[in-house]
């Protein structure tokens, strides 16, 4: 970077670490829009020039905005400018529509799949249906403010929410649809998490590369009356992406 205006002095006299003022400088110029998401930070030589520190200050400040997600490093590239990850709580029974918006990004889907099938004998053990039932088959990539994060696949049984099949899902909520036109609430649900390599279709929908890991989220979704209502499998990108859980101490009597 050739302009020094946009290098803040450090305070050398200061109580401040040296690495941390850098960070809160390249911090800065990330959030003034300065410099965006995919662009390549000064390596460590150039940051040491233009901030007169050592190449192992350099290094640290870049290794503090990693931490904090705001940059990942490339073998050969260096090092570029990250979005932090979403955090999902993963004890909060929530839709992909209302996690995203809560957050104060702008969700959006891309319909790949909106078609009636019968289920394989698995999926309709999951569903508690007859393998002769109708179930709608969705399958989304979920966008949060434009950026593709994760697919998903939901299979609902259609007996219990007939015309779901002609929803446009493309804009709408499927959860938000079973609460206001079915008048259902869901309760609860089963949720096995796991971590899966990005198979070729999954790395093209999410524009990361092959084998990648993926956050993959089955969750069987459950009525008050303990009734299936929903079974999906959502594969989140995990560079995008992490969970995260308050456990309660187990108290021995
Ligand atoms: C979450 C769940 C999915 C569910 C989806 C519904 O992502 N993991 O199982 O299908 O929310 O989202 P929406 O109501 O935005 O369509």
């Amino acid at each position: 970077m050739e302009n020094p205006k946009d290098v803040e002095a450090l305070d050398k006299q200061g109580f401040i670490p040296l690495y941390y003022q850098i960070q809160q400088s390249l911090l800065a110029r990330i959030q003034r829009g300065d410099l965006k998401e995919g662009d390549l930070f000064e390596g460590e030589e150039e940051l040491s020039r233009q901030y007169k520190v050592s190449r192992m200050t350099a290094r640290q400040a870049l290794h503090g905005l990693k931490l904090q997600g705001y940059a990942m490093s490339e073998r050969g590239k260096g090092t570029f400018v990250t979005r932090p990850k979403l955090v999902k709580s993963i004890l909060m029974l929530e839709s992909f529509t209302e996690e995203i918006r809560r957050k104060g990004i702008t969700p959006s889907s891309r319909l790949l799949e909106q078609r009636v099938m019968r289920p394989t004998p698995e999926l309709a053990e999951r569903l508690r249906v007859q393998p002769t039932a109708d179930v709608l088959h969705l399958r989304r990539v979920r966008l949060a403010d434009d950026l593709a994060l994760a697919i998903e696949d939901s299979h609902v049984p259609l007996k219990r929410f007939p015309g779901l099949e002609q929803i446009d899902f493309s804009t709408k909520s499927l959860y938000e649809t079973i609460r206001h036109k079915y008048g259902l609430q869901p309760a609860w649900a089963d949720e096995v998490i796991e971590a899966l390599p990005a198979t070729r279709d999954e790395a093209a929908l999410l524009s990361i590369s092959r084998n990648a890991s993926l956050l993959c989220i089955s969750r069987t979704l459950m009525a008050a009356d303990d009734t299936p209502v929903e079974f999906a499998v959502s594969r989140y990108r995990g560079d995008r992406y992490r969970a995260s859980l308050r456990v309660p101490m187990l108290t021995f009597v």
